[in-house]
């Protein structure tokens, strides 16, 4: 390196200190910068091997300590509940991850946890956002969260066979993917299936994070890969925290969708807490027929129109989108796809200001099991509609 070059993360660390100066307006700032940096350290410090799979690698998230974890049992565990300052020089109470309990609602300790800042390069940073830009736990963030958690996020490198969960340990980590293969693997009564994979997109790892359980399922990658981590804390503080607030903004829409009707209302409840919400512009188009399916919508407000290619006459060379359904408030599309396990087999779009829930496929798969008769009944009703449209000579373009 020569003199002149700057060394990579500085300019992250020292604009990372700078917000923290501006938020904070502390009166020493040199002892402010010391905590800071201070804090910083200790982040980069708590990096923990896990501990079951050697294949895991250590991630270089802040992780806490679980009630099974050799420092927990022999006493170091004390040392972690120790009351800590921040950079804002609060102290700060930690609390081990078994002692932790699902409460969302409880407020008490917001502004006093401290915030984990990973630095990052412009070019991390740049991937980092390209990854998350779909998450949907992620859409419902107010910018100043989205930000936090940006910032939180670590890098993780994935070999293949590598083991980055395990179904019945402890949640450290939440995920998202930037790259590779993972398949997801459940195990039943001594019996590992699986029931599906990620391919090169999507996240997971929130379940035992959101509602403090074992981890349920194995996430093991078949290829090299990249993800970024968010540790338990930041996701608790910032994911957990909006559910509330997600909670009470769909809690009586999502009592009135006909197709969750027959879901008690805990389930009901579990989806809630990891659909996105997402908002299209008039004419913008929400599924190309043909696409392979990632999700599911509901439409919340506005209106969306399903079109399907059709060749009117057999020898026409071009094929000419129809108008077959329009869908509103309550009603649900993209269903067919993931039921049928084929391409999307029509085109959606928006009508005026249109916004829907969106549910990706495995929280698909995991909860609307009970809601798929339904579905099947709805869906033999589609050929009638097409035949009742264009006759029975049409020909259906995929
Ligand atoms: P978690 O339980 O924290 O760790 C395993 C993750 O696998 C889980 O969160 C989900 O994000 C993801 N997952 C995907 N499909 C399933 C499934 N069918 N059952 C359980 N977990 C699943
Ligand atoms: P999917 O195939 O996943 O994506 C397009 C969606 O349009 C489809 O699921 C259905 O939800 C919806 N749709 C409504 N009417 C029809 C129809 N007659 N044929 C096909 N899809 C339809």
């Amino acid at each position: 390196m020569s003199n002149s070059e700057i060394p990579t993360g500085l300019k992250e660390l020292l604009q990372g200190y700078t917000v923290e100066v501006l938020r904070n307006r502390p009166v020493d700032l040199v002892e402010f910068a010391v905590r800071h940096f201070t804090q910083i350290l200790e982040n980069q410090r708590n990096v923990k091997p896990a501990k079951k799979n050697a294949a895991k690698v250590a991630r270089k998230g802040v992780t806490f300590a679980t009630s099974s974890d050799e420092s927990a049992q022999d006493g170091k565990e004390e040392v972690e509940k120790e009351p800590v300052k921040n950079t804002t020089g609060k102290y700060i109470r930690r609390v081990s991850v078994c002692a932790e309990a699902y409460n969302p609602d409880d407020d008490e300790d917001d502004d006093t946890e401290p915030r984990v800042v990973h630095p990052k390069t412009d070019e991390q940073r740049h991937r980092l956002q390209d990854a998350c830009k779909d998450i949907l736990l992620f859409k419902t963030l107010e910018q100043e969260q989205f930000s936090e958690v940006l910032d939180a996020m670590f890098e993780v490198q994935v070999k293949p066979q590598e083991h980055i969960i395990d179904q019945g340990d402890d949640g450290d980590n939440f995920y998202v993917i930037e790259r590779g293969v993972y398949d997801i693997l459940v195990a039943k009564n001594g019996v590992s299936m699986c029931v599906g994979k990620y391919d090169n997109k999507g996240s997971f790892g929130e379940l035992a994070l959101m509602y403090n359980t074992p981890r349920a399922a194995t996430i093991v990658a078949t290829q090299e890969g990249a993800l970024w981590g968010l540790d338990r804390a930041t996701f608790h503080r910032l994911i957990v925290k909006n559910n509330a607030k997600k909670r009470r903004m769909y809690e009586a829409f999502v009592e009135c969708v006909p197709l969750l009707k027959s879901l008690e209302p805990s389930e009901r409840m579990k989806i809630v807490d990891v659909l996105g919400a997402r908002c299209f512009k008039d004419g913008e188009r929400i599924i190309t027929q043909g696409d392979t399916a990632d999700c599911f919508y509901i439409v919340e407000s506005g209106q969306v129109r399903i079109m399907i290619k059709i060749k009117m006459k057999a020898d026409q060379q071009d094929n000419t989108e129809v108008e077959v359904a329009r869908c509103s408030r309550g009603q649900y599309f993209g269903e067919l796809a993931l039921v049928t396990n084929k391409p999307r087999a029509a085109s959606v779009y928006a009508i005026g200001e249109t916004k829907c829930l969106v549910i990706d496929i495995q929280a698909f798969e995991r909860l609307l099991g009970p809601c798929k008769e339904i579905m099947k009944r709805n869906i033999s009703q589609y050929e009638d509609q097409l035949v009742a449209l264009f006759g029975s000579s049409v020909d259906l373009k995929q």
